[in-house]
């Protein structure tokens, strides 16, 4: 079975291609944004709960049945466990698409930014150009956003194209120590800032009466996503490795990398946002308010050396996205490869150009066309965007990662799962009954909840 398969040259390299994979959007825009909106402190710790009671048991659980079978999702599902769970890994690649299609699109905003921070930088920044009304018509403007997609479909394709080790594996090596490298810098920056402490006590220090009841929830449903669990990316990637590369420890230190990072991002933009009065009111309502209206402003008015960060922080923002663009895009074209016996490059043309119609279609939703910006499917949701991104982060992750934890928990032997997670390379202190009860009751119920949550109308995009 393990013919012509690919496989990563190394432990470092599926731990740093993975950690790509996670460490993404999800870290930079959404966990910042989600923390501030329920308060800090309390938040964070039940986060925290939250990855390792679900994330971390579910990544083993992925990255295990990838490897035990060596198959994409597809494959994966029907070959450890049974004909009819491949479905699970079909809507795998059909959110990957998904995703893929409003991600892109955000993604291509942090190419524009460098390129508008890069002019700031030499040309002066004027106190109020990057206000909402610029980011609006920004957004609005189609052949912009259709351009900046197109380009950051144009390099996820061309390293998918490359192929596991030679593709992923060495964009990953070269991106994110780079990426490790800025952050650190930002970090020593910004604690030099006034705002620093108070970014710090608002983000370390727990008060537990004002943590929202849907922010319980809200943690729950960004675990998944940050840790890209529920749509087969760690099955695929764990398909590429190796008996005797361990997934215990693997698992490890990605979620401590994913972790680490969100928290850090976090104290840095918290940091430069304290630090000028007045500005804690003003964070924007969207998501994308904070990385691209508020930071701009901040860095040209507020952070030491801003003209030179600046420009790095949204390099960083990009690298961070290309990572986990290229998993998201390897899910469905693993599928294409494995059973339908394509080629790495007909597979990649095909799912390239799926992905870059959907990302037009959401490129177009932010004001540009006003049949497309105007649908309305979920309440509340207007747009291709919206409802993309609705559709995958409340439906198809939830229910995909449901299902993985019952494969894993429930339909598949304790020998099966025992076999792979306890090998020679698993540390001594790891105890698989452990792993076993959190994947057949923890896991399961938590997720459950956030289904039931969503189905009584709650919201996680
Ligand atoms: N985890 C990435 C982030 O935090 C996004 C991502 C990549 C993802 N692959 C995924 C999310 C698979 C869900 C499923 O930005």
């Amino acid at each position: 079975m393990e013919r012509d398969r690919e496989h990563w040259s190394s432990q470092v390299g599926f731990i740093l291609a993975a950690a790509g994979s996670a460490i993404g959007l999800g870290n930079l825009w959404k966990f910042p944004y989600i923390t501030w909106h329920n308060n800090g402190g309390a938040f964070v710790l039940v986060y925290l709960v939250c990855i390792v009671v679900v994330g971390l048991p579910i990544m083993m659980a992925e990255i295990l049945i990838g490897r035990k079978t060596g198959r994409s999702p597809v494959g994966a599902m029907r070959a450890a466990v049974g004909r009819n769970w491949a479905w699970v890994g079909g809507l795998g690649c059909i959110s990957g698409f998904v995703i893929l299609g409003y991600y892109a699109v955000v993604a291509g905003w942090t190419i524009r930014y460098f390129f508008k921070c890069l002019s700031w930088s030499f040309g002066g920044y004027e106190p109020g150009t990057s206000s909402g009304a610029a980011f609006g018509e920004f957004v609005s403007t189609g052949w912009m956003q259709i351009l900046l997609a197109a380009i950051f479909m144009g390099f996820t394709m061309s390293i998918i194209y490359a192929g596991v080790s030679r593709g992923i594996e060495r964009i990953s090596r070269q991106l994110m120590p780079i990426l490790f490298g800025i952050l650190v810098l930002l970090l020593f920056s910004a604690l030099t800032m006034e705002g620093a402490a108070d970014a710090l006590r608002f983000i370390f220090v727990p008060r537990i009466g004002e943590l929202p009841m849907r922010g319980v929830l809200e943690a729950l449903g960004h675990a998944f996503f940050t840790l890209s669990l529920g749509m087969g990316t760690m099955m695929v990637y764990g398909s590429y490795l190796r008996r005797g590369q361990s997934i215990v420890t693997s698992s490890i230190a990605v979620v401590a990398l994913d972790t680490l990072i969100a928290i850090t991002a976090t104290v840095i933009m918290f940091s430069v946002i304290f630090s000028k009065a007045g500005m804690q009111e003003q964070i924007g309502k969207s998501t994308a308010g904070m990385l691209f209206i508020t930071l701009p402003e901040l860095f040209y008015t507020v952070v030491p050396i801003g003209g030179l960060l600046a420009p790095l922080f949204y390099v960083l923002v990009g690298f961070a996205a290309l990572t986990s663009t290229i998993s998201l895009m390897e899910v469905p074209v693993s599928y294409f490869i494995d059973e339908k016996g394509w080629t790495r490059k007909k597979a990649t043309s095909f799912c390239g150009a799926v992905c870059f119609a959907l990302s037009i279609l959401c490129g177009l939703s932010l004001g540009a066309d006003s049949a497309l910006s105007g649908i309305e499917i979920f309440a509340g949701k207007r747009g291709v965007f919206a409802t993309l991104d609705h559709l995958a982060s409340n439906w198809m992750l939830p229910v995909g990662g449901f299902f993985i934890t019952l494969a894993a928990g429930w339909a598949m032997t304790s020998n099966a799962t025992r076999e792979q997670l306890m090998d020679e390379t698993t540390p001594k202190w790891f105890r698989y009954g452990a792993w076993r009860f959190f994947i057949r009751y923890v896991s399961p119920v938590a997720v459950a909840t956030i289904i039931v949550a969503v189905i009584s109308g709650m919201d996680f995009s």
